[in-house]
């Protein structure tokens, strides 16, 4: 079991000295080591068991700090990142030789991110090195917005997990690139594409989902819990799998078909921001109990609701 407390220093002992440690932020848990030797990624890819194809994406606390590792950082991710950072965007920029081809897999563009989160901030700046960080789960199963969580699947692999409550937003970053110099959002997540947009005007939308992506580790079937998932109309859902054991999310609604205990509803005020921050745990939580299958409604697709969407789609694509 690996040791969970608020110890920035301890933190910043472990992953000087070439550990990978458990860290907060906003979105997810990151399982974090410095991204700038081979040796210590390798440690991440072993300890999630990461396709080494799927690319990390690096945490730092400030553009200056960044423009060390990337060759230009253009003006609309200027404009983003100013706007926008710390928060949950990770834009793709072409990078130096520093950062090794084990962390962007082979890739020329690294992703990189600066978290908001007090303490994994504060983590930061007492780094000269960023941290490169998936989400703190096993490869393909939910993300972690726990420390609890990250304890209950990876508290074997690490030392320590540094316990910054639970996360605000709850879904990953939404990730940026500019093939050709055109926006393209390659992951849904927890900055709306409706506020990129705002900024830079139009971009386009490549969720890839094939399972060899060239770039954003997009397979179909990924944040899926171990029950099966089926998204649809509660009410027919449930006509169609009578008999089972059944668990259900819903944004708003209450199903008095099943009991209390086997539903989660995500947002009694109709929020995206607080279904979204609920959406992990509540699938966490029904898939550690003893029923047969996972429905959900379909989310609102407009704001966080499409990175909600995505999720549950994912889930659902076994
Ligand atoms: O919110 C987040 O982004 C969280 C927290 C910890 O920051 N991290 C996270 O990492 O979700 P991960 O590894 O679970 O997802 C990162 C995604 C992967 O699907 C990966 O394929 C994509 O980012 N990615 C990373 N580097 C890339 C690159 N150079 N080109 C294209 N996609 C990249
Ligand atoms: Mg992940």
């Amino acid at each position: 079991m690996a040791a969970i407390g608020k110890d920035i220093l301890k933190a910043s002992k472990l992953l000087k000295s070439g550990n990978i440690v458990a860290i907060p932020t906003e979105t997810v848990y990151g399982l974090a080591g410095n991204a700038l030797h081979d040796d210590i990624v390798v440690k991440i890819f072993k300890a999630k068991n990461r396709p080494a194809f799927d690319p990390l994406i690096c945490h730092t606390d400030s553009i200056d700090k960044m423009a060390q590792f990337v060759e230009y950082i253009p003006s609309e991710v200027k404009t983003l990142a100013n706007a926008f950072w710390p928060g949950p965007l990770t834009v793709l920029l072409k990078k130096k030789p520093i950062i090794p081809s084990l962390t962007t897999s082979g890739l020329d563009e690294v992703a990189f991110r600066i978290p908001n989160h007090p303490l994994t901030l504060e983590l930061l700046s007492a780094l000269d090195f960023p941290l490169a960080a998936p989400s703190a789960n096993p490869f393909g199963y939910i993300s972690p917005t726990t420390a609890k969580h990250v304890q209950d699947q990876l508290g074997n692999e690490i030392n320590y997990i540094l316990d910054g409550g639970e996360c605000e937003v709850g879904i990953e970053s939404t990730i940026i690139g500019f093939p050709a110099g055109e926006p393209t959002v390659y992951r849904l997540g927890g900055k709306q594409v409706e506020e990129i947009e705002a900024l830079i005007g139009p971009v386009k939308i490549n969720l890839n989902q094939s399972s060899n992506p060239s770039a954003p580790g997009m397979l179909k079937s990924h944040y899926a819990p171990k029950k099966p998932v089926h998204v649809g109309n509660i009410s027919e859902l449930l006509e169609l799998h009578e008999g089972k054991r059944i668990g259900v999310i819903s944004f708003v609604d209450h199903y008095d078909a099943i009991s209390d205990e086997h539903q989660r509803v995500l947002s009694q005020n109709g929020e995206l921001n607080e279904a979204a921050r609920n959406l992990f745990s509540a699938l966490r939580q029904l898939d550690s109990m003893s029923i047969e299958i996972i429905l959900s409604e379909p989310f609102p697709n407009e704001g966080l609701g499409r990175a909600i969407n995505d999720r549950l789609n994912r889930a659902s694509a076994k």
